[in-house]
């Protein structure tokens, strides 16, 4: 196995299949654009195990996925794809930098599920595209960006419906999409606490409503716990252990 590539999150391996690749779930943590850096103990194997599961499952509702199995705890065998270099967030409610950005308060419920494109640039702090500079920048064709848009409001219906069955609401999300060796357009990277904002329906306060990643970015403490508690409820509700 030689190590392919290593992000914030995850190591990608290949393997002896040029058609597979190994992704290594790490504890490691970072959030601000790599500003703010640490470890969330146990991270690795509970967003492994979430992402597998939620995987999985999209690919019985009809999502095709780069998901392949889980060998080990921290490890997903998945297709290897063309990452295209975008974000493709999603968001229901108001939080985050559409607050910041737009002055909307947090927790207001949007009108419609927003469908946003951000360019996946560390250098460049991961700027909002339009639909014309996504297309001037060759990031995708214009057949493919439609896709994209149906895809991520198919996936944003199946994960909103599944979550609130866990007792969570699932606040906003991002989502990466690769290309495997047909052109055929996958899921890919991760659906996990690190990727969601998801909120506690059984919790009214703001705060200790959090449990994704927020609590890291916002030092709310119990960041490890919030992540079991959506690991939990998310298997339990997938009858798998
Ligand atoms: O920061 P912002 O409000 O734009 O984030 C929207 C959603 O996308 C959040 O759920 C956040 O966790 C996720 N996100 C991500 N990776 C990034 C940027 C945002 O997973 N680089």
């Amino acid at each position: 196995m030689e190590k392919l590539y290593e992000g914030k999150a995850k190591i990608l391996y290949t393997t002896e299949d040029p058609e597979i690749l190994l992704t290594q779930f790490k504890d490691d943590a970072t959030a601000f654009n790599a500003l703010k850096r640490g470890t969330i103990q146990g991270k690795g194997e509970i967003n492994c195990a979430i992402s597998s599961a939620l995987f999985q499952w999209l690919g019985t509702k009809g999502i095709t996925t780069h998901f392949i199995d889980q060998p080990a705890p921290t490890q997903m065998r998945v297709r290897a794809v063309k990452i295209i270099p975008l974000e493709v967030v999603v968001r229901n409610i108001a939080a985050g930098s559409l607050c910041r950005q737009t002055g909307l308060p947090e927790g207001k419920i949007l009108p419609f599920p927003l469908v946003e494109f951000y360019l996946k640039n560390d250098a460049l702090g991961d700027p909002l595209l339009t639909r014309d500079r996504l297309l001037i920048l060759e990031l995708a064709t214009a057949e493919q960006l439609e896709q994209l848009q149906t895809l991520a409001q198919q996936i944003n219906q199946y994960l909103r419906e599944f979550f609130a069955t866990c007792q969570i609401t699932l606040v906003d999300f991002k989502l990466e999409f690769g290309l495997d060796s047909q052109g055929k357009l996958l899921l890919a990277d991760e659906i996990s606490p690190d990727t969601c904002r998801l909120w506690d329906q059984q919790k009214n306060d703001p705060q200790e409503r959090v449990l994704d990643k927020d609590r890291f970015r916002r030092d709310l403490g119990e960041v490890e716990s919030a992540y079991q508690q959506v690991q939990q409820r998310v298997l339990a509700q997938l009858g798998i252990e």
